[in-house]
């Protein structure tokens, strides 16, 4: 049989990464074909050297030289910009999409691969938050699979396996907690990037590593599973689970549950991902039942964390909305990192961008971008007026 030929798109991040480990100890199963970046061409160029894909891309246009000088043996295309990016996307020689460049940076390309009908193993959640409707109706209609990368999905998609979906009550999607879930009010206004960054069970790039302490990502993941698996918002359910053992849990009609578990190690979703529909031995170290801690589940606090409940606002609020929640997040976490604003005034800023925000029907992705870029001049607006 020939390996699957895959297309990295963010292979210099934390997933991208992990996958190219994956694929380096399965190196039979898989060929890369296509790798990209954002600004980082040195370990792009040495990725390149070592898997040597057709294509090669990075997203910034000025550092398509320097990649060109370290990888410009001929042999291997070097491109850049947006168009370096869908080149990756949709070249014809990839059988498989990973999509795992981090925020509405990877929204076109995630978009152009499900235009072109390929099989996506979806990380870059944002993209689906953004456009969801679009990117369902697009790939039924260009028989493109979306396949989730995100643990909790990847657990729900394991779980629903050969289920009739009318069968289903509810999803529940698990949150580690991040490491301030046990934190008073007060103590969340001191909170400084640095220890907002060691997340407790998870190891991720840092906008990811925000969004779990501020509990947003569990909020983007409610969306990102009512389009994946067509499950109305309000059935959809979050629980705190430090332990990150379980990674996502269904209930059934008739009372029943299934939960999928495992080691909170990225690599296992990532597999799951790049093998479907088939499944692979593992080379990692499995889970030992009998030396697990006791497993909680716990309510999550929305006083303390309101930003799951603002993304349940932008998904019923519909059309450009959650576009516009993604975009005041990225704005929110981004200037968080760079000590511009407080931890607590994330959602603040998210909440009064929202406000702001007349949602409007979404009919291309045009709409999308035009929303993106309004609300991120709405949340600069907005922590300018907190500094
Ligand atoms: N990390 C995890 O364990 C995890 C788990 C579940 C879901 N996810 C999701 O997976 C996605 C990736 O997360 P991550 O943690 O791997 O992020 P990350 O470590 O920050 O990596 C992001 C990747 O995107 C690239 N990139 C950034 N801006 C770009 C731009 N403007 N144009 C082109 N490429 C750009 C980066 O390139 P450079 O290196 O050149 O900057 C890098 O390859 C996110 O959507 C996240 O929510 C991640």
């Amino acid at each position: 049989m020939r390996p699957k030929r895959i297309a990295i798109l963010g292979s210099t991040g934390s997933v991208g990464r992990q996958a190219l480990d994956l694929i380096r100890d399965q190196g039979e199963l898989f060929q890369v074909v296509a790798l990209t970046a954002g600004k980082n061409v040195d370990l792009l160029a040495r990725q390149a050297r070592e898997f040597r894909p057709l294509l090669i891309a990075c997203g910034d246009p000025a550092r398509a030289g320097q990649l060109r000088e370290r990888c410009g043996n001929g042999k291997i295309h070097v491109q850049a910009g947006p168009e370096g990016l869908r080149a990756a996307a949709t070249l014809p020689e990839a059988d498989l999409v990973l999509a795992c460049i981090v925020g509405a940076a990877g929204l076109e390309s995630t978009f152009a691969a499900v235009r072109a009908g390929k099989s996506v193993a979806l990380a870059n959640k944002e993209a689906l938050v953004m456009a969801g409707g679009l990117m369902i109706d697009s790939a039924r209609e260009r028989g493109a699979k979306l396949l989730p990368v995100d643990s909790e999905h990847s657990a729900l998609h394991q779980c629903l396996r050969g289920e009739k979906r009318s069968e289903v009550a509810r999803l529940v999607l698990t949150a580690s907690g991040g490491p301030f879930f046990r934190s008073s009010a007060a103590a969340l206004a001191d909170v400084t990037p640095e220890a907002a960054l060691r997340h407790p069970t998870w190891k991720m790039g840092p906008k990811i590593t925000i969004d779990s302490a501020t509990l947003m990502n569990k909020g983007l993941e409610v969306i990102e599973a009512h389009w994946l698996f067509a499950i109305p918002e309000e059935r959809i359910s979050i629980v705190v689970h430090p332990q990150s053992i379980v990674h996502s849990l269904v209930e059934f009609v008739d009372g029943s549950w299934i939960c999928q578990m495992g080691v909170a190690d990225m690599r296992f979703p990532i597999q799951y991902a790049l093998s479907h529909p088939d499944r692979m031995p593992s080379r990692l170290q499995t889970l030992r039942l009998e030396e697990l801690p006791p497993l909680e589940f716990l309510a999550p606090d929305p006083a303390r964390f309101p930003c799951p409940g603002l993304a349940r606002d932008a998904i019923r609020a519909g059309g450009t909305a959650p576009a516009v929640l993604n975009a005041a997040n990225e704005v929110a976490v981004d200037r968080f990192l760079h000590g511009g604003i407080p931890f607590p005034a994330i959602p603040q800023v998210i909440q009064e961008v929202l406000e702001q925000h007349e949602p409007r029907p979404v009919t291309g992705l045009e709409d999308i971008m035009a929303a993106d870029r309004k609300a991120r001049d709405a949340a600069r607006a907005a922590v300018e007026r907190r500094t």
